[in-house]
């Protein structure tokens, strides 16, 4: 156990100078190998040194998460991509200028500088330059390079608040910085960018539109994340786990409303019969159309801004509140949607019913 310093932020979108003072004291204990959890515009992360082997060592120890796992290298401009990666193929560039600083993470050669401890062991090594005023501030302080990962403990979903940090790493980690809620609340997207052809290896609020749009060519997802299949090899390591999972059981239904109305409570009623605590997560427009012990209204059907932003937050309080069964509506997944019912569909390890 260590003891946790809870650092509180006066103005996390335009840092204060007491606020800066208090990043350039936690830019400090990462320099020093310690560890600090920070806000970024996706979700919080479990920073340290990404210099430091040590660093990368603690770090999964903190999240106990399998070594094998690579962490994410975070930059706060965008010519030191180039001191952690061969950014060498013009594709590189022209996303990095396009979508950086912002939630996008990209795939590249990995130059000696960065440690085998840090990219999993791998020769490649994932980049973000995220927007976040506090999380550039923090970077720069901390040397320039930050590994971090979602800073939840492996399995549980990832922290839109900082709030979420304290219940997960409270007493693992040496800092966290409370920034509020996390603008986008899923994670960045990831693109690889060692192979020929650009491909999408995590979902995320830059669209596979957006992404052809600027490169000029039709990007794809990994088809390993969108087939759910058990054997299937998504080329993320950490997209192989079963994350994002709530400790009730999760069921996605699947159709037009009024059937998926009627099926969730015929499951809830079941589940209720059982003796079960029953939780459903619905759009507002069917919300109050549900039987069940907590129901959590998670945004309008057609806002996957909205949808994205509650999922992990009400993922949570499921588990705070006990409930051991629990029914979500599916929910549009074009666009950023897809990101969206990418982790819904993982948090309920692949369950879904459709009705017609
Ligand atoms: O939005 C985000 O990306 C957040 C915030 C904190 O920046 N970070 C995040 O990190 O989600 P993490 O560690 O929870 O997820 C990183 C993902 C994992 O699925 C990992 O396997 C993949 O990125 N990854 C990292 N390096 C990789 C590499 N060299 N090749 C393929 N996948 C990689
Ligand atoms: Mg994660």
């Amino acid at each position: 156990m260590v003891k946790t310093r809870i650092i509180k932020l006066e103005n996390p979108s335009a840092p204060t100078s007491a606020d800066r003072e208090a990043l350039r004291e936690a830019g400090e204990i990462i320099q020093k190998g310690g560890l600090v959890a920070f806000p970024t515009e996706t979700v919080y992360g479990l920073g340290g040194d990404a210099l430091n082997p040590a660093s990368s060592k603690a770090i999964y120890a903190a999240k106990g998460r399998p070594s094998d796992n690579p962490l994410i290298v975070h930059i706060a401009d965008l010519q030191d991509a180039g001191r952690v990666a061969d950014m060498s193929r013009p594709e590189a560039m022209l996303l990095a200028k396009r979508f950086w600083p912002g939630p996008m993470t990209l795939v590249l050669p990995a130059l000696d500088t960065v440690p085998r401890e840090t990219t999993g062991g791998l020769d490649t090594v994932a980049v973000r330059m995220p927007s976040d005023p506090t999380a550039a501030e923090l970077i720069r302080r901390a040397g320039g390079f930050v590994a971090a990962p979602s800073a939840n403990l492996s399995g549980r979903p990832s922290p839109t608040d900082a709030e979420h940090v304290i219940q997960d790493l409270e007493g693992r980690v040496d800092a966290i910085i409370d920034g509020g809620d996390n603008p986008i609340g899923l994670e960045s997207t990831i693109v690889d960018l060692t192979v020929e052809d650009p491909m999408i290896l995590r979902p995320g609020y830059i669209t596979p539109e957006m992404l052809s749009e600027a490169l000029g060519k039709k990007v794809e997802l990994d088809p390993a994340i969108l087939s759910m299949a058990a054997d299937a090899k998504p080329k993320a390591p950490g997209m192989k786990y079963r994350h994002y999972a709530p400790k009730g059981s999760l069921t996605i239904v699947k159709g037009n409303p009024k059937t998926v109305v009627a099926k969730i409570n015929e499951l809830l009623a079941d589940a209720a019969k059982a003796g079960k605590k029953t939780g459903v997560i619905a759009t507002k427009e069917l919300a109050l159309g549900y039987k069940a012990d907590v129901i959590y209204c998670i945004g309008s059907a057609g806002d996957e801004a909205e949808v994205g932003h509650n999922l992990y937050r009400i993922l949570r309080k499921m588990d705070d509140e006990g409930v051991e069964v629990i029914c979500s509506e599916a929910f549009a997944d074009s666009g950023f949607g897809k990101a969206v019912m990418n982790r819904l569909r993982k948090a309920a390890g692949g369950e879904m019913i459709e009705v017609s």
